[in-house]
């Protein structure tokens, strides 16, 4: 199991707050079986520029591998969490932002109705910069938007996105039903914890996946195999 969708970097981000507190997230990745884990700090642009943001992350990576010495832990690779912007496309070293060898970027896309040029600027990442972008937490826009839950994910992988649920939209009951729908469908390709913390945003990935097995079976895991699979193939990991 691979979770591409995470705050694991100790004192980067409103995420871990200490290399302790990073390790306890890891072993709980650890015992559930979670072999790769991606860890994805938020990028705000206005905040910071990429080479400050790359230069923060590798001292904040230092901190952890020193940390972590020989401890039973699922491999690492970086990436970012890239908060969404009109010209992200023309961004200057844009693909520096991407998970670690593959071209795929995790996009915090904003928390309001989406138009046209919305859409074009994901578009735009793969033909400019040969950028595919992974919407994060796909379900946290969905009541933003007027279309149903199933034509906004459609719109979506029209300009070649690829989507990530967070694990909590199935595990929470009252939202279950709605997960289970898109999944069904085979419009998710990833799941992920967005895990911040050990206590109200946890390392949580197997139940999600328990949950899709227990309700699903086979056809409901099939495509996150698959997509695990091919994000393996180049990811670069430590
Ligand atoms: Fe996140």
């Amino acid at each position: 199991m691979i979770d591409i969708h995470s705050h694991i970097l100790p004192e980067m981000d409103d995420g871990s707050k200490s290399v302790d507190e990073s390790i306890k997230m890891l072993s709980s990745f650890a015992e559930q079986d979670v072999n790769t884990v991606v860890a994805t700090p938020h990028f705000y642009i206005g905040e910071t520029s990429v080479e400050e943001f790359l230069e923060k992350r590798d001292r904040c990576k230092e901190k952890l591998m020193v940390g972590i010495g020989d401890m039973k832990r699922p491999r690492i690779s970086f990436g970012a969490e890239v908060q969404f912007f009109p010209e992200l496309y023309s961004m200057d070293r844009a693909e520096e932002l991407c998970i670690s060898g593959t071209g795929y970027m995790l996009v915090e896309m904003p928390f309001e109705e989406w138009n046209r040029y919305t859409y074009m600027t994901l578009a735009k990442l793969y033909t400019a910069k040969g950028i595919t972008p992974i919407i994060a937490h796909v379900e946290r826009y969905l009541d933003f938007q007027k279309e149903s839950d199933i034509e906004v994910v459609k719109k979506l992988k029209d300009v070649n996105a690829l989507i990530q649920m967070n694990t909590s939209f199935l595990t929470y009951k009252p939202s279950r039903r709605r997960a289970l729908n898109l999944i069904k469908k085979g419009l998710i390709n990833f799941l992920g914890s967005d895990t911040h913390n050990t206590e109200t945003r946890p390392p949580q990935l197997r139940p999600g996946f328990d949950i899709i097995y227990q309700k699903l079976g086979d056809d409901g895991i099939d495509a996150f195999a698959y997509w695990g699979e091919k994000i393996m193939e180049k990811i670069i990991l430590v």
